[in-house]
Order: C-alpha cells, then sequence, then structure tokens
C-alpha cells in the first residue's frame, strides 16, 4: 500500500502519473490536507509540523511507501520525514532534479514553484548533487496555484497573462534556460500555456520536467517484483482534512472522477 500526501488537491497530478505506472494490485491511499492548504506561503517548521502530522496518519493506515508529493513539503520537512519513519518516504525534488539534469543540453535549468519551494533552495542544491555546472535559476509563482483551482487553463486571456509575467521574469533572470521544471503539483494543468508561452518569451523550444511524472519511476522501482497487474481498476481512497469543493476540482487534477472522499482531523 503505497501513501500519497500533499497540502491539498494538487497532489492529485502525481497519483495520475502513478497510477499510469504503478501495478494495480498496490492500493494507493490519499491524503490531502485540504483544511491547511497552501503550504506555499508558510514557514518551514510549519510546514515540516504539517507534514509530519500527514505522514503519521498515513503510517496509521498502514502504508509501507510514502509518496510526498507536495514540492514545498518536500522541501521543508523530507528529510526529518525520512529520518523519523521506518518505511522508505520518495518526495518530488530529487526526481524532478535528475529529470532536469538528464535533458538539459546547454545546462540553464530553470525551475518554478511556490514561494516556499524556491526560498528553501532545495532544488539548487538537488541539481548541484548530480550535475554541479548547471546554472540553475528559481522563480515563484503563486498566482498559478488558484489559477489551475479555478479550471483557467489553457488558453484563457487571464491565466495566459500571468504565466506570461512570469516566464518573463524568468528570462530576465536566466535568458539561456533550455530546460525548466514544472517544481508544483498545480502546474501540470498549466503545461500547454507554460509550453507555448516559454517558446515564445525565449524564442526557443524549452523542454518542460513535471516533477511529479518524474516520481514515478523511482516509486516503480521500489515496489516488490510480486506486484502485478491483477485488478481491472484500482481502488483510490481519499482523505482530507476539509472537505469543500475536493471532489469537483480534485476529478480535474486526476483525469476520473474520484471513488471515495473522506474527511479526517489529523
Ligand atoms: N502542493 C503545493 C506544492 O507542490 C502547492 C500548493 C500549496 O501551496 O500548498 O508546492
Amino acid at each position: 500500500m503505497i501513501g500519497v500526501f500533499d497540502s491539498g488537491v494538487g497532489g492529485l497530478t502525481v497519483v495520475r502519473a502513478l497510477l499510469q505506472s504503478v501495478p494495480t494490485s498496490v492500493e494507493l491511499v490519499y491524503l490531502g490536507d485540504t483544511a491547511r492548504v497552501p503550504y506555499g506561503s508558510k514557514s518551514p517548521a510549519t510546514v515540516a509540523r504539517y507534514s509530519k502530522m500527514a505522514a503519521r496518519f498515513l503510517t496509521d493506515r498502514g502504508v509501507e511507501l510514502l509518496v510526498v508529493a507536495c514540492n514545498t513539503a518536500s522541501a521543508f520537512a523530507l528529510d526529518e520525514l525520512r529520518a523519523s519513519l521506518s518505511i522508505p518516504v520518495i518526495g518530488v525534488i530529487e526526481p524532478g532534479a535528475r529529470g532536469a539534469a538528464a535533458v538539459s543540453a546547454a545546462g540553464h535549468i530553470g525551475v518554478i514553484g511556490t514561494l516556499g519551494t524556491v526560498r528553501s533552495g532545495a532544488y539548487e542544491r538537488a541539481i548541484a548533487a548530480i550535475a554541479p555546472v548547471a546554472v540553475v535559476t528559481s522563480h515563484a509563482c503563486p498566482l498559478l496555484v488558484p489559477l489551475a483551482e479555478e479550471g483557467w487553463l489553457d488558453g484563457d486571456p487571464i491565466a495566459d497573462a500571468v504565466v506570461r509575467r512570469y516566464l518573463e521574469e524568468l528570462r530576465a533572470k536566466d535568458p539561456l534556460l533550455d530546460t525548466l521544471v514544472l517544481g508544483c503539483t498545480h502546474y501540470p494543468l498549466l503545461k500547454p500555456n507554460i509550453a507555448r508561452i516559454s517558446e515564445e518569451v525565449f524564442g526557443r523550444a524549452v523542454t518542460l520536467v513535471d516533477s511529479g511524472e518524474a516520481v514515478a519511476a523511482p516509486v516503480a522501482a521500489a515496489l516488490p517484483a510480486v506486484a502485478t497487474d491483477k485488478l481491472e481498476r484500482r481502488l483510490l481512497r481519499c482523505f482530507v482534512t476539509d472537505e469543500a469543493r475536493f471532489a469537483e476540482v480534485g476529478s480535474r487534477f486526476l483525469g476520473r472522477p474520484l471513488d471515495h472522499v473522506e474527511k479526517v482531523d489529523l
């Protein structure tokens, strides 16, 4: 059983990637801390405290592997979670960094994420450990989270204008970027605008790396060989700390209706 946790609804983009790569005999349990979202604007200590409570909720339910789908929680709490839990804990930052280092031809990598993720410097550290000569430039794009939740996506004039402004600010920091890490659970929904507008702003195609998709490989590698595709369709159990709008917004993030949503207290 794999437990996936996020600050809210966004981690369902990571579940979506896992559903495609993890055998159906592996049960997925999701916890969205929707009562306390966003994590992206909170202090490191608060994010670490909330993350430990979320992890405890999932380990109490018997999960054998924990995926920290939230970039901000991965940035601030991964080391503490690994030190305190006896099960494997996989965050999204290292896989995203690895993916970016693998595809960047020019070695100029951009990272977009929440204020917390950007301030933490976690992507810079993770990329430097793999590709020490890479130039990494990060930029906080907080308005993309509410836009994605509102469903204002590709072609929406306001969403396009916000994406353009953030990418122009990023270009001012490093015009040579050839790779961009989507370092936030919500950004995959805006991938078409980010791809199109980054090509216009940088004057060439920029390779996008989705940290949520990148985490699927290390998760699959951590599974026992006995895991099989013996079920036609697995049930996804979702727990939330507040249920308002979760099912409606969540189905857009997951790409299918949610099976089971239960409100819990941590
Ligand atoms: N899940 C968060 C992340 O990936 C974005 C939403 C939030 O700020 O909590 O960083």
